[in-house]
C-alpha cells in the first residue's frame, strides 16, 4: 500500500520537477519518466526526438546506465554512421537490444532478463549534425521481484467481473428465449384447441360456423392447419367453403 502511495508521489514529484525543454535548443529528446519491470521479464527504454534539421547520415544515438546509488555513469548502447553498437563492458551487454529506427526517429532498446540489481538511470542522448544542441532524457528502472499483489488483485477483480457480466447476458438471453418459445407454445395449443372446438361444433351447426368462421380463421396465425380445415370443410359443405375463401 505505502509502495504504492510512494511512486505516486515520486511520479508527481518527476513531473513536477521535470525539465521543459529549452527554447535555444533545436533537438529533443523525450524518453518516459519511469519504467517498471519484473525479475525475469524485460522493458522497452523508449526514446524519440525532435529535430529542426533533416536526419542526416551522421546522426547518433547514445545509452547512458548510472545504477542506483552510483556516481559513475557508463556508456551501454551507441548508435553511429548507420550501425548499432552495444558496448562490451557491464552487465547489459548480452542482455540489450536495439529496436529503434533513427529516421522514424526513434531510438529505443530493449534490456531483456531484468535482474533486481537493474535498478538505476538511463540517459537517451541524441546528435543530428548539424542540429547537435539538445538536452538528453532519463528514463528510471525498478525492478521488482514479482508483481505486487495488489495489481494481481486488481487484475483479478477486472478478470472476474468481466466473466460476470458475460454469464448475465448470458442468462438474460437463455431466459427470454425460454419465455417466447413458452409463450409460441402455448399459444400454438390455445389455436389448435379453438380450430378442434370450432370443427366439432361446425359439424353440429353449419349455418352458425359460416357466421363464426371468418372471425376465427382471421385469429388463426396458422395457414397450413387452415388450409386442412378448408379442405375438409370443402368436402362436408362446399357452398359454405366457396363463400370461405372469397
Ligand atoms: C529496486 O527498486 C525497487 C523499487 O523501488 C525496490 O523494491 C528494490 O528493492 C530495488 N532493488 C535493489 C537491489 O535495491
Amino acid at each position: 500500500m505505502s509502495q504504492g502511495a510512494g511512486d505516486l508521489l515520486l511520479l508527481l514529484a518527476a513531473l513536477l520537477w521535470a525539465p521543459g525543454p529549452s527554447p535555444t535548443s533545436s533537438i529533443h529528446v523525450y524518453t518516459q519518466r519511469e519504467v517498471y519491470g519484473t525479475v525475469g521479464s524485460h522493458v522497452t527504454l523508449s526514446c524519440s526526438f525532435w529535430s529542426t534539421e533533416w536526419i542526416s547520415e551522421d546522426i547518433s544515438i547514445t545509452w547512458h546506465f548510472q545504477a542506483e546509488g552510483s556516481r559513475d555513469s557508463t556508456s551501454i548502447f551507441h548508435y553511429a554512421k548507420g550501425q548499432p553498437y552495444i558496448d562490451d563492458v557491464g552487465t547489459f551487454k548480452e542482455r540489450m537490444e536495439w529496436v529503434g529506427n533513427p529516421h522514424r526517429k526513434d531510438g529505443s532498446i530493449v534490456i531483456h532478463n531484468l535482474d533486481y540489481t537493474d535498478n538505476g538511470t538511463f540517459t537517451c542522448d541524441v546528435k543530428n549534425p548539424p542540429d547537435i544542441v539538445g538536452k538528453s532524457s532519463q528514463v528510471t528502472l525498478y525492478v521488482f521481484e514479482k508483481v505486487p499483489t495488489r495489481y494481481g488483485v486488481v487484475l483479478g477483480s477486472i478478470i472476474g467481473g468481466a466473466l460476470l457480466l458475460v454469464a448475465v447476458v448470458v442468462a438474460i438471453v437463455y431466459i427470454l428465449r425460454s419465455c417466447w418459445l413458452r409463450r409460441q407454445a402455448t399459444l400454438q395449443r390455445r389455436l389448435s384447441a379453438m380450430e378442434k372446438g370450432k370443427l366439432q361444433r361446425s359439424a353440429k351447426d353449419a349455418s352458425k360456423r359460416s357466421r363464426q368462421a371468418p372471425v376465427l380463421y382471421a385469429m388463426l396465425d396458422h395457414s397450413r392447419s387452415t388450409k386442412a380445415a378448408s379442405e375438409k370443410k370443402a368436402k362436408g359443405a362446399p357452398g359454405e367453403s366457396r363463400k370461405d375463401k372469397k
